[in-house]
């Protein structure tokens, strides 16, 4: 399973890059927002630190001005992908984009029918938001499950990407499910090293090696 980090922040990307494990980065709107800088020399940056997909989000919701901000976006290195929210318009914006080879991350997917036409639209990614669900009491991570049963049925190549991610059991749940993809904010990716059994096992290591006295 692939590993995005799913911030606009340069020092945390930095950070979690210097892991080695990680993929991609995907952005959006609020969290470009959140960095105050501007979003083109914003993207120059990351596309340095990682060598991978970047997702970069329109904020048109026209078709005419979607295509316009994508072909901006797609000029300014290989790796951006473009993110581009599931409505009409972007969906149709999605299908002239692939038949062009752009590639694209459909965002803001909250139902499995609204998976299968990005995938039908030739979608690269499908992001569907499992923590925002789970926020309105509904079950995130079976929306995920349906997602990847679907697209195996049908052989689409469009790459599950679960986003919105809040905790580690999201990306195991995920990683069990089959998901190709998860993008997280840099705090669970910290989370994920975490076990206090490794940490009071490595204490105990440690002081019984001193008393060796080696
Ligand atoms: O980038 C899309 C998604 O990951 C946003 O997550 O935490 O704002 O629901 P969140």
């Amino acid at each position: 399973m692939k590993f995005f980090i799913d911030t606009a922040n340069i020092d945390q990307i930095k950070e979690a890059a210097s892991y080695g494990l990680l993929d991609g980065v995907t952005t959006n709107p609020s969290l470009v927002a959140k960095e105050g800088k501007n979003f083109r020399e914003l993207l120059g940056e990351i596309v340095k630190i990682v060598d991978g997909p970047i997702s970069a989000e329109v904020v048109s919701t026209d078709y005419e001005g979607i295509l316009k901000e994508a072909y901006e976006l797609a000029k300014i290195h290989k790796n951006i992908v473009i993110k581009v929210p599931l409505i009409k318009e972007g969906i149709k914006a999605v299908k002239t984009l692939s038949e062009k080879e752009i590639k694209t991350n459909v965002t803001l997917c909250f139902s499995a029918a609204q998976a299968l036409l990005a995938a039908k639209a030739g979608a690269a990614y499908i992001s569907p938001f499992v923590g925002r669900l789970d926020d309105v009491s509904t079950n995130g991570m079976e929306l995920i499950k349906q997602i990847v049963t679907i697209y195996r049925n049908y052989n689409f190549k469009t790459e599950v990407l679960v986003a919105s991610i809040r905790h580690p059991l999201h990306v195991v749940d995920a990683a069990i499910m089959g998901a190709d993809v998860c993008t997280m904010p840099f705090d669970v990716i910290e989370k994920l090293f975490n076990h206090p059994l490794t940490d009071i096992g490595l204490e105990k290591f440690l002081s019984d090696w001193k008393k060796l006295n080696q």
